[in-house]
């Protein structure tokens, strides 16, 4: 048996990919067209095992794709592959309509066509698995009820617009010609070969280089934390047992405003890597201009997941956390090798003109 993951050299991909290998035999054709968060440093230890395929193909490339689909005749395809980054989006939209929107569409249609030349049985079986977002809900008030899978959809940025318009193609897929999708709203994911462009990991890396770090606006915003591990087990959970054409919500639990988020990570590394002068890192935070049309809050209500499948998140924020910070303090081959080249170009684009 095969799976066909896609985006698969991400930061939540390449998780998914290791964590697959190291629970099971069944073989991953891992397609990444390499973008610049593409990064087969991650994919390094499974580097030789028969049971991975890295293909460097763009999930639009329906020929491609097709023939991928023919050759290694898969029992699902986990779609990861997108644009992921919203001040990415800000600056430059093209790129997101382009793989979110066009590229999702090309997809569903090479994996359409695959799907329809399957005998009763495999197309029985077969599962197309879309991973989005909950940031397609829209921003709430501190008072509103966290994120249910029947909330309407309210995007505010190019990312998550783009990621709507992805979720509905796949719902009308399933809808109009029968393909057996699932698809699951995750919040934020934080762990283990984050790009340093998003907020947990530049903080950690500026914290120990000595640099800002940089808080949008009144560092208030809310987001729900979840481990990368505990979304991996979600969307091997979905893929096992979710209901075709449904979506779940997939959240820590862990509400948190993000300046709680930066102060935490500082007081583990004054633990765990104290400054040479014996202050806190705490001294380093920044407040920077904000991101435009900045979402206040997110927050998610997982209990469909948890009630159907029987899923719950292993990591509490505080384990997670500090699992996570001593990643990055233990792999810095893997974090020098990813900050050079173009990761300074953004850095240098994104940050001028924040200043406080
Ligand atoms: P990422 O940016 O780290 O990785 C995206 C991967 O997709 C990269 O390896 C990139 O090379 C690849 N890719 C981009 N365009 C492609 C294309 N046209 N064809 C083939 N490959 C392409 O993103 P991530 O954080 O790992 O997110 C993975 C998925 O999970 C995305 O769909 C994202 O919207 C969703 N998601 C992310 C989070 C989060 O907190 N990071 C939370 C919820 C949902
Ligand atoms: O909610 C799920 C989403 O989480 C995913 O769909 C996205 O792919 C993922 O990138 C993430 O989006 P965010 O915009 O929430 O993540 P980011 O790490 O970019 O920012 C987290 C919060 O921190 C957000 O409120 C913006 C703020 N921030 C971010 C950066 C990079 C700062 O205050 N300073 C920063 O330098």
């Amino acid at each position: 048996m095969t799976i066909l993951v896609t985006g698969g050299a991400g930061f939540i991909g390449g998780n998914f990919v290791l964590d697959w290998l190291a629970s099971s035999s069944e073989k991953v054709i891992n397609v990444d067209k390499l973008t610049y968060a593409g990064n087969l440093e991650t994919l390094k230890s499974i580097q030789g095992n028969p049971a991975h395929l890295f293909v460097k193909v763009d999930i639009g490339d329906r020929a491609a794709i097709s023939e991928l689909l023919r050759e290694h005749q898969p029992r699902a395809v986990v779609n990861f592959a997108a644009e992921s980054h919203v001040d990415r989006s800000i600056e430059g939209p093209g790129e997101f309509i382009q793989t979110n929107v066009v590229g999702t569409f090309n997809l569903l249609e090479s994996v359409r066509g695959y799907w329809d030349g399957l005998g009763d049985e495999a197309r029985l079986a077969f599962r197309f698995l879309h991973v989005s977002t909950d940031e397609v809900y829209g921003s709430l008030s501190p008072t509103d009820e966290p994120f249910k899978e029947t909330n309407p959809y309210e995007p505010n940025s190019p990312y998550s617009a783009s990621k709507a318009a992805s979720d509905h193609l796949v719902r009308a897929w399933h809808h109009t010609y029968g393909l057996p999708v699932v698809t699951t709203n995750c919040s934020n994911n934080y762990g283990p070969y984050h790009f340093p462009e998003k907020l947990i990991p530049l903080v950690i890396l500026n914290a120990i280089a000595g640099k800002p770090l940089p808080i949008y606006g009144d560092g208030q915003q809310v987001r729900d934390w979840l481990y990368v591990k505990d979304h991996c087990s979600a969307i091997r959970a979905v893929l096992d047992g979710g209901r075709l054409g449904e979506t779940y919500n997939v959240g820590g639990w862990n509400e948190k405003p993000n300046l709680e988020v930066v102060k935490t990570i500082c007081a583990i590394l004054d633990e765990l890597k104290p400054r040479i002068d014996g202050r806190s890192y705490a001294g380093q935070i920044a407040f920077v201009k904000d991101r435009p049309g900045h979402d206040r809050r997110y927050a998610i209500d997982a209990r469909k997941l948890e009630k159907d499948l029987g899923w719950k998140p292993a990591e509490t924020f505080e384990t997670g956390i500090r699992k996570t910070v001593s990643w990055y303090l233990e792999n810095t081959a893997w974090t020098a090798n990813v900050q050079s080249g173009a990761y300074l170009q953004w850095v240098e684009k994104n940050y001028a003109g924040r200043n406080s």
